[in-house]
């Protein structure tokens, strides 16, 4: 088997996109300080890039959750593999996430951190699948919506692989 990527959104696009979204976030949360929740791993590229954006008072955590395992199929089930550090009551909270698939996960996760008790909750993704959608959830800021596609790069793997890959590309696995 062969894994071949070709590019979907380019390095320029992508921070272009980025900081548009930063710019929207300031208005938005002016005078007040935001506290991004960033979703492990493949959520913490496009949050340290959106951060170096944000000009209003900000706090980072982190939590990790699976819900996909290796397969490029949503499995459904999610687990909390490491929560975070820091409580959320009366904080203006933003949970950044890399791409909303069926919506599961954060449907889950913002419905676990609604109950800390944060002034307010939102979600910012890089990227949106909405022919995929099950879970309807709430999403405040989308950088891009994309078709039904596996995509890699910009935090996104394949099998913990293709992280760091500056752009969005797909991944097409072709038999040799
Ligand atoms: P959902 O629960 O189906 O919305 O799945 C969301 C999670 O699945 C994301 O946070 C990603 O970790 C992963 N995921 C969904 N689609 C892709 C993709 O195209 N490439 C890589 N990971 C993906
Ligand atoms: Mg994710």
């Amino acid at each position: 088997m062969k894994e071949e990527i070709r590019v979907l959104i380019k390095e320029e696009d992508l921070i272009a996109r980025i900081k548009d979204l930063a710019v929207r976030i300031n208005q938005d949360y002016e005078g007040k300080q935001l506290h991004l929740v960033c979703v492990l791993k493949g959520s913490v590229f496009f949050a340290c890039e959106l951060a170096k954006y944000i000009t209003v008072p900000v706090t980072m955590d982190f939590m990790s959750v699976s819900s996909y395992g290796d397969a490029m199929t949503s499995s459904g089930s999610i687990t909390i593999n490491q929560d975070l550090d820091m409580g959320l009551q009366g904080r203006e909270v933003l949970i950044v996430e890399d791409i909303v698939d069926s919506g599961r996960t954060l449907a889950y996760l913002a419905h676990m951190l609604e109950k800390r008790e944060p002034a307010s909750l939102r979600i910012c993704t890089m990227l949106d699948k909405p022919q995929c959608r099950i879970s309807k959830i709430d999403v405040a800021y989308t950088g891009f919506e994309i078709e039904d596609l596996f995509v890699v790069g910009f935090g996104l793997d394949y099998s913990q692989k293709y992280r760091n890959l500056p752009y969005i590309g797909e991944l097409k696995i072709k038999e040799d």
